[in-house]
Order: C-alpha cells, then sequence, then structure tokens
C-alpha cells in the first residue's frame, strides 16, 4: 500500500509536543495505517456496496410498524422504574433480552453512583385565623404505592418551623431585586417559586444566598394535582466520581468531601403540584405582585407576594444511597470500518411510568433494533459500526451516559462519528430536531424521506417547513438529556429529536401508557415517524462512504453567531480574532465539501483512493473535536465545549459562545477595562477554537500554501 509516511516524523513531534490533540492524531494515524493493511476491500464489492445502502435504506423505512412500538411502549411502562430500584434493574433486562433475542450482540455497563431517595416529608400551613390545615405532598388518583413520592433528588433534608411564606416568581435574580424594591426581604422565608427555564439546583441555590430557608416549587399549566420530581444537583454525572467512570472498585470520593456537597443545594427543597401552590398564594398579603407574575390559574384576586401572613411547616427526610446502575448496549460490527461508531442513546430510567419520559424514546429504539436485524436476515452490515445505547440515571443528572463518557474519553474522541440523541420522542404534534450545524443537511434530507405522522400526503420535512415558515434545528447548549456529554465534554457530533414542544403530565406520576394513547400519539405514527428519521440518520453516518457533514452550514452558523454578538459587545472589544478564524474555517470547509464531492463520484475504489476516504472522514469527524477547550468554561471546567454549552448566568440571552457570554455578564460588574479584556480574552478562546476545527478539517500540520 502506498502509505508515504513513516512513524518517525510523527513520533519526534508526539513526544516534544505531548498535548492531548497531537496524541490524537498519533492514535488516528496508527488506526488507519493498521486498519487498512488489514481491510482492504476489492473495488467491485465497494460500489455495489453504496447501491446496497440505498436498498436496505428503503428496506428499513417498508419495515415500520406502530403495533410493534406500541406494544414494547406497554411493556416498558408496566411498573414505575426509578433508576437504582428493582424495577429499574428488571427493565434494563427487558432491554438487553429484547437485543439479545434479535440476535444482537449486547453488553451491560454498570456503574456505582450515589443517588437519593425520599424518606418522609409534610407540610401544613397557619393561617392569620389561627386555623392550620395539612397540604398533600403526593398526588391523589393515578399514582399507586410503587410510585416515588414527588421530590427533588439530592435535597438536602431539614425542618422548618413556623416560617412566612413568600412568592418569588420565578426566582431569578431579577425577581429577587423587584421584591427589593417593594420592600420585601425572603430572609428566614419559605420560597414558593413557579419553575421557569433555569435548572431547579440553581433556582434553590439562589433562594438559599438570598436567605430563604426552603424551598416549594410548582410548575404551572402542569395538570393541577400533578407534581414534578426533578434532580437539584448541580453538573452532571455521578457526584462520587467527578470527571472519571464510577466503576465498581475504583476511586470515589468520601461521601462528606466538600466537592460532593457543594453541588447540593444548601436548603431542603421540595415540588408541590398547581393547587398547593395556589391556596398558599392565595393566603399571602403584603404587596400586590407585579402583573407578569400572575399566573390565570391562581383566580381572580390581584395576588400578592407576603411574606407571611401564613406561616408553614415542613419536613423534608432525604436518603442517600449507592446504586448500582446499568447502561445497556446493542452493537453491530461495521465490515469495513468497525472501529468509527455511530451511537443511537435513550434513556430508560425514568421518575414514575415513564410512558413519555423517557420510554417513547426507548420504545423506538427497540423498534430500530427490530428492524436492523431483519435487515441483517437479508445480508445487510453496516460499512461503520453502529451502536445502540440505552442509559441508566439521566434524570438524577445524566449519570449513566457521563460515567460511560468519562470512562471512555479517548477512544470516543478518535472513533465516534456522531451521537444520536432521543429522550421523550413523543409528547405531542409537530417535529422538532437539534443538531450541531455540520449535520442540518443530512437532517433535512432525511426529513423529506419519511412519512408526516398527522398529514398523509406530506413528509416531516413539508409539514416542517409549513408550521415553521422556515427549517428551524435548535442547537444543542441545553444540558437537558444526554447529548450534553458526548457533544459538550467529548465534542461528538450530535442530534436531539423529538415530537411535542412539552406536555402537562411531565415528571408526574400521571406519565402513564394511558396518558401516551390518549393525548400524546393514540395511533403510534409519531412514534414510527421518529424511528424513521433517528434510523435512516444512523444508516447514513454509518453506510454513506463518505461521512454526510458539511461544515460550510458550521460557518454561516458561526457568522450568524458573531453578527449577534456585534450588537454586544461595546468599547475596546474587537471581534476580529473571530470573525479572522471564521473566514479561515469556511475556506476550509469549501475545500473539504469540494473534495468529499470528488470522491463520492469516483467510481474507481484503488488502496490510495480507499485510503484517502478514509483520511477525509477523519478530518471531517475530528473538526468538531476543536471546539473543546482542555481548560473548558471558567468556573465550570467539566463543560469543554467553547461554542455549545450553559451559560453560567442565567439571565445572558447567548445560547452559544457561553464563555463570552458569561464574561459579558460579569464584566458589568467590573470596572471598564477589566471587563473589556476578560471579553476579548474570551473571544481569543473562541477564535483559537474555531482555528483548530480548521486545522482538524484541513489535516495538514504545517499549512500548505
Ligand atoms: C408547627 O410546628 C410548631 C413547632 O414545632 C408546632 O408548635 C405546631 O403545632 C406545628 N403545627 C402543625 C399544624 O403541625
Ligand atoms: C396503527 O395505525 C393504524 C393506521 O393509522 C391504526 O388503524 C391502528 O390502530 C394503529 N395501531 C396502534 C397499535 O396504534
Amino acid at each position: 500500500m502506498s502509505q508515504p509516511h513513516s512513524s518517525k516524523p510523527t513520533s519526534t513531534i508526539f513526544s516534544s509536543v505531548p498535548s492531548p490533540q497531537w496524541t490524537l492524531l498519533f492514535l488516528l494515524f496508527l488506526c488507519t495505517v493498521g486498519f487498512y493493511t488489514l481491510h482492504l476491500p476489492n473495488s467491485a464489492a465497494a460500489f455495489s456496496n453504496v447501491r446496497d445502502a440505498l436498498r436496505f435504506r428503503n428496506i428499513y423505512l417498508s419495515f415500520a410498524t406502530n403495533s410493534t412500538v406500541s406494544a414494547y411502549l406497554r411493556a416498558l411502562t408496566l411498573h414505575p422504574h426509578l433508576a437504582g430500584t428493582h424495577p429499574a434493574l428488571q427493565t434494563a433486562r427487558f432491554v438487553h433480552s429484547h437485543f439479545a433475542d434479535l440476535g444482537l450482540r449486547t453488553h451491560t455497563v454498570d456503574y456505582r453512583a450515589l443517588l437519593s431517595y425520599p424518606l418522609h416529608a409534610s407540610l401544613s400551613a397557619h393561617s392569620s385565623d389561627g386555623s392550620s390545615r395539612e397540604l398533600p405532598l403526593v398526588e391523589p388518583g393515578g399514582a399507586g404505592a410503587e410510585v416515588v413520592r414527588p421530590y427533588h433528588a439530592y435535597s438536602p433534608s431539614g425542618v422548618v418551623t413556623g416560617a412566612q411564606a413568600v412568592y418569588v416568581n420565578l426566582g431569578r435574580e431579577e425577581d429577587y431585586r423587584a421584591l427589593r424594591r417593594v420592600g420585601v426581604d425572603v430572609k428566614g422565608c419559605v420560597a414558593v417559586v413557579r419553575r421557569g427555564e433555569e435548572s431547579r439546583g440553581g433556582v434553590v441555590g439562589r433562594a438559599a444566598e438570598e436567605g430563604a430557608v426552603a424551598v416549594l416549587m410548582y410548575t404551572e399549566g402542569e395538570s393541577m394535582s400533578g407534581v414534578e420530581r426533578g434532580t437539584v444537583m448541580k453538573g452532571l454525572g455521578d457526584p462520587l466520581t467527578p470527571g472519571w467512570g464510577g466503576v465498581e472498585g475504583g476511586e470515589a470520593l468520601d461521601l462528606e468531601d466538600s466537592q460532593i456537597l457543594n453541588r447540593f443545594p444548601k436548603i431542603p427543597s421540595m415540588p408541590i403540584s398547581p393547587e398547593v401552590a395556589y391556596s398558599i398564594l392565595r393566603s399571602l398579603e403584603g404587596p400586590q405582585m407585579p402583573h407578569h407574575w400572575r399566573d390565570d390559574a391562581l383566580g381572580p384576586q390581584p395576588g400578592r407576594v407576603g411574606p407571611g401572613p401564613t406561616l408553614l411547616n415542613f419536613t423534608y427526610q432525604a436518603e442517600k444511597k449507592i446504586a448500582t446502575i446499568h447502561n445497556v448496549f446493542a452493537i453491530i460490527r461495521g465490515s469495513e470500518e468497525p472501529d468509527r461508531y455511530v451511537l443511537l442513546g435513550n434513556h430508560r430510567d425514568a421518575w414514575t411510568y415513564g410512558a413519555v419520559d423517557p420510554n417513547s424514546g426507548t420504545a423506538v429504539l427497540l423498534d430500530i433494533a427490530r428492524r436492523y436485524a431483519l435487515m441483517m436476515r437479508q445480508g445487510w452490515q453496516p460499512r461503520r459500526t453502529i451502536v445502540l445505547c440505552s442509559w441508566d440515571a439521566e434524570e438524577f443528572g445524566m449519570i449513566g451516559s457521563t460515567e460511560w463518557v468519562e470512562q471512555n474519553l479517548l477512544n470516543l474522541g478518535s472513533k465516534v462519528v456522531a451521537y444520536l440523541n432521543v429522550d421523550c420522542a413523543v409528547q405531542g404534534p409537530g417535529f422538532f430536531a437539534g443538531a450541531t450545524p455540520q449535520l442540518d443537511n443530512l437532517l433535512i434530507e432525511v426529513a423529506k424521506k419519511v412519512q408526516d405522522p398527522d398529514s398523509e400526503s406530506m413528509t416531516i420535512y413539508d409539514n416542517w417547513m409549513i408550521t415553521n415558515k422556515v427549517i428551524n434545528i435548535q442547537r444543542l447548549s441545553g444540558v437537558d438529556s444526554d447529548f450534553a456529554p458526548l457533544l459538550q465534554h467529548a465534542g461528538v457530533p450530535s442530534v436531539d429529536l423529538y415530537y411535542g414542544r412539552d406536555f402537562p403530565v411531565y415528571h408526574t406520576a400521571f406519565d402513564s401508557y394511558d396518558w401516551m394513547t390518549n393525548h400524546g400519539d393514540p395511533l403510534f405514527q409519531r412514534h414510527v415517524a421518529v424511528a424513521g428519521v433517528w434510523g435512516l440518520l444512523a444508516l447514513h453516518l454509518a453506510d454513506d462512504p463518505i461521512l454526510p457533514f458539511n461544515y460550510v452550514s458550521y460557518t454561516e452558523q458561526l457568522w450568524n453567531y458573531t453578527n449577534l454578538l456585534r450588537n454586544l459587545v461595546k468599547g475596546n472589544v474587537s471581534l476580529h480574532p473571530i470573525t479572522a478564524s471564521i473566514q479561515e474555517l469556511a475556506s476550509a470547509a469549501e475545500e473539504a465539501e469540494g473534495e468529499a464531492k470528488k470522491l463520492r463520484e469516483e467510481e474507481r475504489n484503488s488502496e490510495f483512493l480507499v485510503l484517502k476516504k478514509r483520511a477525509l472522514n477523519d478530518r471531517l469527524m475530528l473538526a468538531e473535536r476543536g471546539f473543546l477547550d482542555a481548560d473548558g468554561l471558567q468556573g465550570r471546567q467539566w463543560f469543554k465545549h467553547l461554542v455549545y454549552g450553559p451559560r453560567g448566568d442565567s439571565e445572558s440571552k447567548l445560547i452559544f459562545f457561553p464563555g463570552i457570554a458569561d464574561a459579558i455578564s460579569a464584566s458589568t460588574r467590573m470596572k471598564r477595562k477589566e471587563g473589556e479584556a476578560a471579553i476579548q480574552h474570551e473571544i481569543w478562546r473562541v477564535a483559537r477554537a474555531i482555528e483548530r476545527a480548521s486545522s482538524a478539517l484541513r489535516g495538514g500540520i504545517f499549512t500548505e500554501k
């Protein structure tokens, strides 16, 4: 084979500059060389593979059935299956045997993780007229004894007696400022908060800083007696093993370690139903609530914020427990590039029955397994390896996926092509998708191939266009599902898919199979549509000889961000480093597109061309990793991606460049010059990240001019 390099210059560079990037490139180089000496497909076979791939995508679509999906969902949701409990283990076994029965290679990877459960809770209110009443903290009806009572995972235990209730709206900084303006101090009070977009842990943490002694949180729009469970832990992954995989027998922090305690709020909190929240809010006196703090369900009276005169007694007793969690995998080995991976992932653990969240996604994942297994019986084997991932303990803070990512970081970084996430596959009508921008085109092409579930003569793409006027692909800066560790920690290009914007039984005991058949997806056609898009995306990523990544879209998105940024930075701050780096990426992206086009049209398949394709694919795969920065975001170093990640300041409007967004917020509390320098530094960091991406896309160590 005509591989011109010897390993000598590479290893010289490697030993003199032992940075992670060099290590990665060196490993890739070895993989490529080692691999192609073993597996050289002959040209006729490779050419027929392209036609086969198309044929098998059509076969995949023809295997669509709603009855299988509904049966899987029924089986998955017979019992609640909260992570770390016995029914959760049974659900893991169910998924494992489904994969195994289809003849797929399966794998279970367990971790030991710190989880949190409720033991006891009570709430009573004492009115100004001397009467007192118990307020219910559990859901009536729907909730059988087997459903965990509503709670906030990782809330500390606590006892609060005779504290005044106070309403703090969404619990943001601006809400406390508004309260201070009308002379309301929340010190020593129990804060009643309406859940907004900010994380629960962030809201409870701020209430504690403001001096509140406990937080009661309700969700507007939830069914009146429904209570939204959730985690209040900061950050992702098992608190016992920050940054590394929590394997049995491995290092784990001591339970009293301050690193662990810092991830939990200092005051207890509890979710409550809208019904209970309104009964407290209606009894408050004091200043009137601003108009936009009211929620319509509160009733006709103007509404007052307190504090008091209503006094609350609140107790909560929690139990922390080190439990075993189970990630279950099915692996379909690639024929030509078994060491390149396409991952499809969904979490399996649920707060209650989980019919929407997350098992609508699990049912679809199981159906994809069924269809792929049928295709294998007809002779299909993907070019690259496909892995179906069923994660555990996502609800506690993406624990299953994060532990796995941390444990396998180097191999994920050098070998995973893309990660396709589905959490709640169906929560109602309307297709929604998020993606890193190099996957936009693929997503659109695939949406044109799948039948819309709600309008007969349309594809998903047609209906998507009609609903939004433009194709609106969201970006993945949030940390609300398992794409977060894959993208924001490991830099893997990612997609997230779902039907329906939100649903009223979120994290309540009413998220059941009945709700799905009555409201979410009575005919299971939306599930089938998600299976269509998800499964086809994976087939393209696994079978296309040249990866269907387009960095021209990424460049356009980055231009767009930079223009938005221009309106936010003032004074002596220059965006020039970023604009220059984007220009560089634009030209690298154009070149890569040209090269990809040529190679896609190439019908010959010489050894040289096979190597060339492999090398281009590696560059396309690795470009996203360029956006990672070893130092990560300031103050939350675990987040390494400088384009997509959570912002530190919840009031910031930016949903990209989180480091710059944070610096802009922080600068308002600094001297002008210092503030500008801080923003400029973050601009340089982003510019260097974009340069790394272009450099990976070009693939050369020295620019060839
Ligand atoms: C609330 O707590 C105080 C102090 O323990 C107690 O005196 C009072 O009876 C309690 N009220 C109710 C209704 O539990
Ligand atoms: C599957 O779809 C067909 C046609 O829309 C419908 O008649 C049938 O009831 C559906 N089956 C299930 C299990 O929802």
